[in-house]
């Protein structure tokens, strides 16, 4: 979903770009990363691949790290030993959700799902390698090419008269529309850290619902639920509300409102 956005907006701003996913490229495998970055030889990287089905990664743990923090260590690897800076996605999962306000950049890890360690094993493999390096994490992330909230609760309007969405769980969205040019800005700024990037504002998944049912038209009414009328096997952070303050005091924050972001999205 992020990937090959960003991949489409730098190539449209005229970079020349090598963009590598499965089956092209296994990032586990250390020494094919290497060698096709060495033959790149790249300016910048960005690191958006990873194992994203949070649910499986609860079954699936070796495969997890594996492409989380391997993979990671790998490109890590690779931008160090060509002395190429590194942009790293990361998640709200990193946190347990416990923190009654929204988390800053600076608080204390603690993921509590194999898909929030394993991706905050490769946030301290990118501190550890990397001398040039951005992590940016993300939440709620919504764009084309990918499962995302908007298509499910647009499709669940248009098959059922009600929806049950869950309203204790809070947090912001990311429309890749607006995260992509913020990505590229990040990386020609040289203000290199750890930031939280999303829409501006807070929800819920049922708010968000509600607004993305009475955009798109649909008369399907969204009723509140708790997030124990909706088991998974991965537990979500309660609270994913991340605080933007060091983003906003080092690069200006210009992500639009999550109500502008999925407005753009409803209409493109
Ligand atoms: N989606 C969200 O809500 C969300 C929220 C917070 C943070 N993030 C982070 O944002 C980033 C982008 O997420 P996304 O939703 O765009 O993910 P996505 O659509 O699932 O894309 C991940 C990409 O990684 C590739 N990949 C998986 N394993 C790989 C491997 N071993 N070697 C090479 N490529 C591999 C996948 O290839 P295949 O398609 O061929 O498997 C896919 O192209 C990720 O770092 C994710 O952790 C996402």
């Amino acid at each position: 979903m992020l990937g090959s956005e960003l991949h489409r907006a730098l190539v449209e701003q005229g970079e020349k770009v090598s963009g590598f996913d499965l089956p092209g490229v296994d990032v586990t495998d250390r020494d094919t990363v290497l060698d096709l970055a060495g033959q790149a030889d790249p300016e910048f990287i960005f690191h958006c691949a990873a194992y994203t089905k949070v649910d499986q990664c609860e079954t699936d743990q070796d495969n997890a790290y594996r492409v989380n923090a391997i993979g990671t260590q790998n490109i890590a690897l690779a931008a160090e030993s060509l002395g190429c800076p590194l942009l790293y996605i990361s998640t709200d999962y990193i946190f347990d959700g416990t923190k009654p306000e929204p988390y800053d950049e600076w608080d204390r890890a603690n993921p509590q799902t194999i898909y929030g360690k394993s991706k905050y094993a490769g946030e301290m493999y990118v501190r550890e390698i990397c001398q040039w390096a951005y992590i940016v994490r993300i939440s709620w992330l919504c764009g084309k090419g990918g499962a995302n909230f908007v298509d499910t609760i647009l499709k669940l309007a248009r098959e059922r008269d009600e929806l049950k969405v869950v309203n204790d769980q809070h947090g912001s969205p990311t429309f890749v529309n607006d995260l992509v040019p913020e990505l590229i800005r990040m990386s020609e700024s040289g203000a290199f850290g750890t930031y939280h990037v999303t829409n501006k504002g807070f929800t819920t998944w049922y708010d968000f619902a509600k607004k993305i049912v009475e955009q798109s038209g649909s008369k399907a009414r969204v009723l509140p639920c708790s997030s124990d009328e909706h088991p998974r096997p991965a537990p979500r952070p309660k609270n994913s509300r991340m605080s933007d303050r060091l983003y906003d005091l080092a690069l200006g924050n210009f992500m639009p409102a999550w109500e502008d972001g999925l407005e753009d999205y409803l209409k493109s």
